[in-house]
């Protein structure tokens, strides 16, 4: 039976997920795939927590050249998160003729090419499925299953804070503060939620999804990024009576006129599927020339769907000796070839308050109508707050930079201000 040694490079959430795969299933995985796999060393510096978790104290090591020179090791997951010191540590593993598994994905986003290259260098398999999505197949289905397609659009909820916090947000009314601080209570917001809440964990793994989608480097500095900070209940609500959901969408494109990549809050019509996925869930919506239309849905992050997808990776590896990589030419900077879409296209959602006398709307659709903006709905609120009325406008498909242009027109008249803007799917 063929016999594969793993180190564990961090035993946090997804680190500690992994070792109790790893060693609940280590009988099924020898019946069921022919492979013994065994954990040969931890480098955790908290020593309690990996005797709890039962690592028997021999396999406990502070370094990591410790690791990379133990013969019994054949794979490395790297779970410590984070570029530094994850990066030197997957190049020492690398370079000492180890395979390396990460659900690193600010390194991997960051850093792909370097790995990649140092990966093909020494021979030995580079694997990351766990660094998007948690345990939903996303990669290796891009990869592998669905290799034959030419995809033209990915879209995706790929962030599982900001999905808690938008559906408590719904749900609930309760405000962005209050849902912030209740998702750090359960964890799943980290102290610092920066990361998350502006859309920069979106964007890392949006990267790294959309070069395999697309066949060609998409680094994470060409992705408009936007969070949900700004996110007041009462767009929420307007949205829902509209028929929209409001989710942190993360949205790529591949067409004529090059690659759209953004990440941001949307509206999507409640009846599309990804309306209807919910708290800390996600999922990825694919088109793709011959398949058509593909979702894959479930859990983006925790510690046994995160394991779940670090543990296929490591039972891939051991099973396919001939190591693949990404099928995009990996470089530092995109292709010079690579054409990026910055002026896109979208419905839009705007609520204004106007001053509530003669003549401000038809100022106001003037304005739309000078920035060629075609207005697709109007809605006036009843509800007056200090002599002002709130003015909901939906959009048809427009240019982002017609809608700045009209924003910055509106505000200046001093008789109305634009209080959100959102973009809708359709
Ligand atoms: N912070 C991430 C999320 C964890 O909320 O989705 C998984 O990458």
């Amino acid at each position: 039976m063929k016999k594969v040694g793993v180190a564990i490079l961090g035993l946090g959430v997804v680190g500690g997920g992994t070792y109790k795969i790893l060693t609940e299933h280590r009988e099924f995985y020898k019946k069921n795939h022919g492979v013994d796999i065994t954990v040969e060393s931890v480098l955790e510096r908290n020593e309690k927590r990996a005797l709890e978790l039962g690592v028997d104290k021999s396999k406990l090591c502070s370094n990591v050249a410790e690791i990379c020179s133990n013969p019994e090791v054949d794979i490395v997951v790297e779970v410590i998160g984070g570029v530094e010191p994850a990066r030197s540590f997957v190049l020492a593993a690398l370079n000492s003729g180890k395979s390396v598994v990460t659900s690193n994905k600010e390194l991997y986003c960051k850093y792909s090419h370097e790995l990649e290259k140092t990966a093909k260098k020494n021979r030995v398999g580079l694997f990351f499925e766990a660094s998007c999505v948690g345990g939903v197949p996303v990669i290796r289905s891009m990869l592998d299953n669905l290799q034959g397609n030419e995809f033209s659009s990915l879209m995706g909820i790929i962030n599982g804070t900001t999905n808690y916090i938008l559906t408590k947000m719904s749900d609930g009314g309760a405000s962005y503060k209050s849902v912030l601080e209740e998702a750090q209570k359960l964890g799943y917001a980290e102290t610092d939620p920066t990361s998350d809440v502006e859309g920069y964990d979106a964007a890392y793994k949006l990267s790294i999804l959309s070069s395999i989608a697309f066949h060609t480097k998409v680094p994470y500095t060409e992705i408009y990024r936007e969070g949900i900070t700004d996110i007041e209940n009462v767009d929420v609500e307007y949205g829902k009576q509209l028929g929209y959901a409001l989710k942190l969408l993360a949205i790529g494109k591949n067409g004529e006129s090059g690659i759209e990549v953004r990440v941001h809050p949307a509206f999507i019509k409640s009846s599309h599927p990804l309306a209807n996925v919910n708290d800390s869930y996600n999922a990825v919506y694919l088109t793709g020339d011959c398949v058509e239309d593909v979702m894959l849905y479930g859990r983006g992050a925790g510690a046994m769907p995160t394991g779940s997808a670090i543990v296929g990776d490591i039972i891939y590896c051991a099973l396919h000796p001939n190591h693949s990589y990404s099928t995009f030419k990996n470089t530092e900077k995109a292709d010079a070839n690579t054409k990026f879409v910055k002026n896109f296209e979208s419905e839009y959602y705007i609520r204004l308050s106007a001053e509530d006398k003669a003549g401000v709307l038809s100022k106001i659709t003037a304005t739309f109508g000078k920035h060629a903006i075609s207005v697709a709905q109007f809605v006036q609120d009843k509800e007056r707050e200090g002599g002002k009325a709130p003015l909901i406008v939906v959009t048809h498909i427009t240019k982002e930079q017609n809608i700045k242009k009209a924003v910055a027109d509106i505000n200046a008249t001093g008789l109305a201000k634009v209080d959100a803007v959102i973009r809708v799917i359709s």
